[in-house]
């Protein structure tokens, strides 16, 4: 193994300019040539990527973002596409793979294992942390304590004016960020893809939660089966006229910012962990991260269509609620 090739993929997570250190550190210390591929397959299949040095990854262990770049590919889709990224890896000489990402690139890494030969490591990096096989993925922390952050100051304008305010959260799929944010931040409701809203229930927790309150925060994770959070105010709207509702679309400030402690000691071992695996000969693995343990999941695993979320933990916002 002497030359590896890394990509980050998707959409970016706080965390993984210091995977990206921490790849191109131990790669050089240990006389391999890291070969950053930039703005992930789509780069590929454009042939644009550079070797790098100690100097390039100074000073960005804190830096949020991705300093390599970062796309969602569609000609990576098509074999066409997969055939020009395959043939670039080749004509690089490069003896392995590290993609960085989440369950999309995960997916496009799965199949690209199969057609080539050259030997593929993923590392968990997405905000929703909706990965099987780890505990945590690289930006879920940062990007839970930036959605606390925005809804304590969200509740101050919500207890002054006695206001119902619906959060809208990121989470096409997967409802952790809304959950453990919910959790977090003692939210009064929380909607989420993996579960099936109702709106009369809804409703009727919003009466309850009130009696003793004037005020009440209901995260949304944007996938809810019942739509965004401005759709589901207007659904509950002709039921609660005498309360005040607002709506809040926290965005893509929820994916920026400096990584949290956790984000950048997780972004560190998976990227150390993945440059060790490669050079044991392994391929086709996710690095995840269990119980404190850095672990190994075969690729295909990490993205079934398995709920990951603890139903026990979101019946702790019901539990909690001021139901006077
Ligand atoms: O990074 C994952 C994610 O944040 C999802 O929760 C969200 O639906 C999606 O990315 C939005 O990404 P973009 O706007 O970059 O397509």
């Amino acid at each position: 193994m002497k030359k590896i090739a890394f990509i980050t993929s998707g959409g970016d997570a706080p965390g993984m300019n210091a995977c990206i250190r921490a790849i191109v550190k131990y790669c050089l210390n240990n006389q391999i040539i890291p070969f950053a591929v930039y703005d992930g397959f789509q780069g590929m299949i454009e042939e644009r990527g550079s070797v790098l040095q100690f100097s390039d990854v100074d000073n960005i262990i804190q830096r949020g973002g991705t300093i390599i770049g970062t796309a969602r590919s569609a000609a990576f889709i098509t074999t066409e596409g997969r055939v020009k990224a395959i043939q670039f890896l080749q004509k690089e000489q490069v003896d392995g793979l590290i993609v960085i990402g989440g369950d999309g690139s995960f997916t496009g890494a799965a199949i690209l294992g199969k057609e080539m030969n050259i030997p593929i490591i993923g590392i968990p990096g997405t905000i929703d942390n909706d990965l099987i096989g780890t505990d945590y993925t690289i930006g879920y922390d940062t990007a839970l304590n930036t959605v606390i952050d925005a809804v304590d100051k969200i509740r101050d304008t919500a207890s002054s004016h006695h206001r119902i305010f619906f959060i809208e959260v990121m989470g096409r799929n997967s409802g952790f960020i809304a959950m453990n944010a919910a959790i977090a931040s003692g939210a009064e409701s929380v909607l989420i893809p993996e579960e099936i809203t109702s709106i009369p229930d809804l409703v009727e927790s919003i009466r309850s939660n009130n009696k003793g309150k004037r005020s009440s925060i209901i995260l949304v994770a944007e996938g809810d089966d019942a739509g965004g959070s401005f759709e589901i105010l207007n659904q509950v709207k002709p039921f609660l006229p005498e309360y005040n509702l607002r709506h809040t679309v926290l965005g893509h400030i929820q994916r920026g910012g400096n990584p949290s402690a956790n984000d950048r000691i997780l972004a560190t071992k998976m990227g150390v962990e993945a440059v060790k695996a490669l050079l044991e000969g392994k391929s086709n693995l996710m690095i995840g991260s269990v119980n404190q343990h850095i672990v190994h999941v075969p690729i295909e695993k990490t993205i079934e269509k398995s709920d990951k979320i603890n139903h026990q933990d979101l019946d702790l916002v019901a539990q909690l609620r001021t139901n006077s």
